[in-house]
């Protein structure tokens, strides 16, 4: 299959070209590199041994998707592309619903164009908000809780209602739980520009000692030691979603949301006790305040993914820290280094 993959350069999308180029799609990053680096194409292009065609340019820039989309002519589009950090998201906004709302939009017109009649949507769990029940399955009412979150509800519905519109549209909306770990290689993975506002970045710099010691944010919620508990998915399980996805599209009408998580959730202490184990460092931490927005608990209710995609998370937390510090121990500072 012919597949156009926006924002390919990045965490999620790096990794799942991998798993593309191996399946023999053909494969066009289109990116503009604001949050990732050409290096994280030439490192995929070395894992899989294959050639891959990327593009530069911005999702809001009609003029050059639309030639992307002349010259490359996808049978399906996989929408990473956006800005993802809800922190940053409040101060800005604007640039949020810019950059992902109206650079959706774009990008389904050209799609319609085409006849390209395809997606596969990056959406998360955050469109779930403050849960009413867990896990959270795909009927749970949405209440995002920062324009990050409601940029992507927004996106879901845009995606909805153009499926609707156009006889043969298909999409899926995979709602991402936390995401983590590498590429076994250690050549590819998440590369914060910044300090990192997530937990496993973090512990991971701790562990390389870029950074003193980790902050735990509470102690004190109703959890299984008092610290927050999330549904973390492996990138590489979370990548073989994406070509589970693609292949479900010749199987179900119209637009379907389905959690990609593994349904079990883990605390932070639990986490940072796997990490010290996998990476054989020490990782000093200090209990802080609960941080603003945050919830006691999250996790997926996976069995939707299970029926529809016939996917379901294969790789444990041993595996998202020893490949998360294969990564960070070979690549200090990311990409830049
Ligand atoms: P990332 O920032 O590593 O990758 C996004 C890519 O899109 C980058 O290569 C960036 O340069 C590119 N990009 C951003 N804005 C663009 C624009 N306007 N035009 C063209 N390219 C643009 O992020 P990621 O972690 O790989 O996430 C991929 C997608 O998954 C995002 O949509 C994100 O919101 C979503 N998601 C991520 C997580 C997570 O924890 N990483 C969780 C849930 C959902
Ligand atoms: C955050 C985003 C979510 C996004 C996800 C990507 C918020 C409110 N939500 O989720 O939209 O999809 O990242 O993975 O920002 N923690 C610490 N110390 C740290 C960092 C985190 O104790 O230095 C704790 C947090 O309090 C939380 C857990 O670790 O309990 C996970 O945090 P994080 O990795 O930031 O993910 P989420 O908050 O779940």
């Amino acid at each position: 299959m012919r597949v156009l993959v926006t924002g390919g350069a990045g965490y999620i999308g790096s990794h799942t070209l991998v798993h593309l180029l191996r399946a023999d799609h053909q494969v066009l990053v289109y990116d503009n590199f604001s949050n990732s680096s050409p290096e994280a194409l030439a490192r995929v292009r070395q894992i899989s041994n294959r050639d891959l065609a990327s593009r530069e340019g911005d999702l809001r820039d009609a003029s050059r998707i639309e030639d992307a989309f002349a010259r490359f002519r996808p049978d399906a589009v996989i929408h990473f592309a956006g800005l993802k950090a809800v922190g940053d998201s409040h101060g800005q906004p604007l640039e949020y619903y810019a950059q992902n709302v109206a650079g959706s939009i774009t990008l389904l017109q050209t799609m319609a164009r085409h006849g390209c009649a395809r997606v596969v949507f990056s959406s998360s769990a955050t469109v779930y908000g403050e849960p009413d029940y867990l896990p959270f399955d795909e009927t749970h009412p949405l209440r995002p809780q920062s324009p990050y979150g409601r940029s992507k509800l927004m996106i879901e519905t845009i995606i909805r209602d153009w499926v609707a519109a156009h006889s043969g549209a298909r999409a899926i909306l995979l709602r991402y739980f936390n995401p983590v770990g590498a590429h076994a290689s250690g050549r590819i993975g998440e590369d914060p520009r910044d300090i990192p506002n997530n937990l496993m970045p973090y512990i991971a710099q701790v562990a390389i000692g870029r950074r003193a010691e980790l902050a735990v944010h509470g102690n004190d919620y109703p959890t299984s030691d008092g610290t927050g508990e999330r549904d973390y998915i492996h990138v590489e399980d979370l990548a073989r979603a994406h070509l589970a996805a693609l292949d479900a599209l010749n199987r179900i009408a119209g637009c379907e949301a389905i959690n990609v998580g593994t349904g079990q959730s883990t605390s932070v202490l639990e986490m940072r006790a796997a990490f010290e184990r996998s990476s054989g460092r020490p990782i000093p931490y200090r209990i802080g305040p609960r941080r603003p927005g945050d919830v006691a608990r999250m996790c997926a209710d996976v069995r939707k993914a299970a029926s529809l995609m016939g996917w379901q998370a294969e790789l444990g937390l041993e595996e998202m820290c020893l490949s998360t510090w294969a990564w960070q121990s070979a690549n200090p500072g990311g990409y830049g280094e």
